[in-house]
Parts: C-alpha cells; structure tokens; sequence
C-alpha cells in the first residue's frame, strides 16, 4: 500500500501520573488512577484532538515502593471496554501479559473489545519484568530470553485463533435455519513447546480483521519479536540521535522478515512540558519536581532493576558497578541507565533523579514541542509518539496547542480517516490465512 507518512498519535492514561509524588499536586485528583471519570475525559479529550489511540500500561506486581499509580488502578480490559462505549474512533490499546496469561483467553478478550468497539482494539504485548509477578500466579517467573520466547509462540497462537473463523462464516439465515458454514470454521491444532490450543475461539474477526498489536521492550530480543510479529512499537528514545538508530534498526529487522517499513510503526512515548513561555514550562517542570523526595527516587529508579534496593550505597559517590543486575527485568532500560552513568559519570543521586524526574526535551512552548515532533517524524526517529501528561491537565494543553500548530503543517490530520484502529493508523487489515489460502 502506498500513502502518503501521516504523523500518529496515541496517549497514554496513566491515572495519577509516573512520578512518585504526582499525586500531590493541588490540581491533580488524588484519585485519578481509580476514578472512570477522570479516564472518560482524557479519552474523549484525546478523540478531539484527534489521536490515534489511548494507550493504558499495566504490570503485574507491586510493593510498598512502588510507584503511586501501580498501586490502586484499573486493569486494562476492563478500563478500555468502559471506554468503548464513550467514545467513538479512537483506538483503544491495552497491555496484557504473555508471561502470565493463557493465549485462548488473552484472543478472547482482545476479539471481544474489537467487536464492542467496532474494530479499534489493540493489545500491547508486554513479558512482565518483574520477578514477583510468579508470586501471584503460582509460577517461576521465566528468564528475559525464556520470557520472550513464549511471547513469540504466544503471539502465533493468538493470531491463529483470530482466524478460526472466515468473515463470512456467519450466515445467521433464519428462513433456512442455517447460522454458519461448517467450512469456514477452523481449528488451530497448536501443539508448540509451550502452548497446546486446539481452537475454534469462540468469537469471530471484527471488521478490522485482527486487533493491533503493539509490542514493549526493546532489549535485542523486544526488536526482533516486533519485526516478526508487531504493528507496532512502544519504546523510550531521550534523544533524535539514539530515535534514529532505533527506528532504523527495528524497520531493518522487519524488512529482513519480509515486511515492508509500513507495516511496522514506531512511537516512542514523550511526556511534553507546555507553557506560554520558556519559563513557565520550566515552572511547572520544577513544581513536580519538587514533590519527589530522595527516597522515592531511589525507589523509582530501583523498581528497573526488579526492586533493587539502592539505599545501601553512598549517594554522592559514582553509580555503583551492578554487574548483570537488572538484565533480567526492564533489561533494556537497565543496560541504558548502567551505559549513561558510566558516559557522564553521574553519582547515584543523580542517576536516581534523572530517571525519577526527567527533564525531557519537549519542554517550552507549543511551537518547539511542534518543531522538535516534526524533526523527528521526517529524520525518521518516529513514526507517531505516545504522549503521557507528564505535568497536570498536560494533555489539554498538547491537544488545545500544539495539535492546531501539526494540523497546520499538513502533518496531522484534521479529521479521522475512518472508524477503525487500523484504517486510522494506515495498516492493511490481515486476510484471514484461510481464506487466503483458498484465493491464491
Ligand atoms: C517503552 C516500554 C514500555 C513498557 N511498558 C510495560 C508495561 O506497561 N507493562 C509491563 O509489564 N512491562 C512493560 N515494559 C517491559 C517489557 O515488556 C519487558 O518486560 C522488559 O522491558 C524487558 O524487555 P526489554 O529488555 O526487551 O525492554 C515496557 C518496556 C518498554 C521499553
């Protein structure tokens, strides 16, 4: 398919907010995280200005340490099935587990939330990082190679029993009392190394085919899942540099897969910082700031590498050596924040505020926000961005100020193109492999 690159947008809901003292601030509401009201708004906030989807993180255990949010918050599913119903094109993305969930379910639910939203589903394929998940599901919890080698067969799984029925299999003819043709039903027969599903689901495609599926992770083995099985990417870039080297990387890998670089969009998550002016975005980045004690930075940065607990060492000497430490949870982020202390030598204080409270780039007025997101898009560090409201009412300010500037530019729609996630985000809706099979 050839089109011409229409810059994406997706927003994440993240209830009080991703820094630990969020929650204080005099106009965020404390109960954000639990409060559908407050979820209501930000997606029918996000459908006016257009964005492509809402995008709801999750994870599968937490502490005393653990940040305000994981606390006390909605499980994805169930969040974005209430959202359906209040909005009406934008696409709802939500992250499950393959580490700790069964593929017949995870097809179910995900086929189901297509169907009640008329084909704006996507699932955000996630492994679980965190080592106290197996605690909750009476399990071990799998190395980072093992974890992403079950995604995989899970993944093939899933995706087949989304096929087990053809889109005309439903005939539902009541003068003849036939409902559907036994030919057009499939069973999948999986038997794998770690999965055995005979199929049928017992749910039919939407009109979008299949959900979207996003995938998370970025270690070598997070590229390689995404290039063979992903829509789309979910990743963390600080700077146009390392966007760059990463989009390059992921599109190359999809392209040795035999996939063309449409079909594989790649949207790192920016937390933008809008003022009027200079100063006042500086301002509120500060008041946050502010609200993030020591301790809980530590925490914060600790939780990357599986809880590690950073209190033992001086905070004003260097980063300690952790060895492998961290390499079997956010492996990714870990390997990054071990490369960037060692790079500017950064104490452990620093190293722990720099990831608690980061200063991004996208900070100042709407116009450089504008400019930095279109460098971006047409240098090819991004095909679209998730937004996260890093300061309070962030994503009013971005829809009110720097949509309308995009709009502008010719960069960003102005209204949606069609009804489904799909047909929005410019990906081919999959043939059914069976009917396919057939045709050719
Ligand atoms: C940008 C980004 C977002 C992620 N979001 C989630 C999430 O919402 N829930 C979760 O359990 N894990 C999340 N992960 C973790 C990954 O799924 C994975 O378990 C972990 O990062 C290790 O994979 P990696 O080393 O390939 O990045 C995320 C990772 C990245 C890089």
């Amino acid at each position: 398919m050839t089109h011409q690159r229409q810059l994406k947008l997706g927003a994440i809901i993240h209830g009080v907010g991703g820094n630990m003292g969020a929650w204080r601030h005099p106009e965020i509401l404390s109960d954000a995280s639990v409060n559908f009201d407050f979820y209501k708004q930000q997606a029918q906030k996000a459908e006016e200005g257009k964005f492509d989807l809402v995008f709801i993180a999750d994870g599968l255990y937490i502490n005393e340490k653990s940040l305000p949010h994981f606390l006390n918050r909605f499980e994805p599913l169930t969040i974005l099935s209430a959202l359906a119903s209040v909005t009406s094109h934008i696409g709802l993305v939500g992250t499950l587990s393959t580490s700790y969930s069964e593929p017949f379910t995870v097809a179910r639910q995900f086929a189901s939330l297509d169907h009640i939203s008329s084909g704006r589903a996507g699932w955000n394929v996630v492994t679980s990082p965190l080592e106290g998940s197996a605690l909750n599901y009476g399990k071990e919890h799998p190395t980072h190679d093992k974890r992403y080698r079950i995604a995989e067969e899970f993944l093939e799984v899933t995706k087949g029993l989304w096929d087990s029925w053809e889109d005309d299999a439903f005939i539902r003819n009541k003068e003849t009392g036939q409902f559907f043709e036994e030919k057009k039903l499939h069973r999948l027969h999986h038997k794998g190394e770690f999965f055995s599903v005979e199929g049928p689901l017992n749910i039919g495609r939407s009109v979008q085919g299949q959900p979207v599926v996003f995938q998370a992770g970025s270690s070598e083995s997070g590229k390689d899942l995404a290039a063979k099985t992903a829509d789309a990417v979910f990743t963390g870039q600080d700077n146009l540099e390392e966007a760059k080297a990463f989009y390059q990387d992921v599109k190359s890998r999809a392209a040795a897969q035999g996939r063309n670089e449409n079909e594989l969009l790649i949207f790192p998550g920016i937390g933008p910082i809008i003022g009027s002016t200079n100063e006042e975005a500086e301002r509120k980045y500060e008041e946050l700031s502010q609200l993030v004690t020591i301790e809980h930075a530590l925490n914060y940065l600790g939780r990357f590498f599986d809880h590690f607990d950073f209190s033992q060492f001086p905070l004003d000497e260097a980063f300690p050596d952790l060895g492998d430490i961290g390499s079997n949870s956010f492996r990714s982020t870990t390997d990054k924040i071990k490369e960037n202390a060692k790079k500017y030598k950064w104490t452990l204080r620093e190293a722990a505020l720099r990831i608690a409270t980061p200063k991004t780039q996208f900070i100042g007025t709407p116009e450089h926000i504008a400019n930095l997101m279109e460098q971006w898009f047409e240098e090819k560090g991004a095909d679209g961005f998730i937004i996260h409201s890093s300061v309070p009412h962030g994503l009013d300010d971005f829809v009110e100020h720097v949509v309308p500037i995009l709009q502008e530019r010719g960069l960003y729609r102005t209204e949606y193109e069609g009804s489904t996630l799909r047909s929005n985000l410019q990906l081919n809706v999959p043939k059914n492999r069976y009917t396919q099979v057939k045709v050719n």
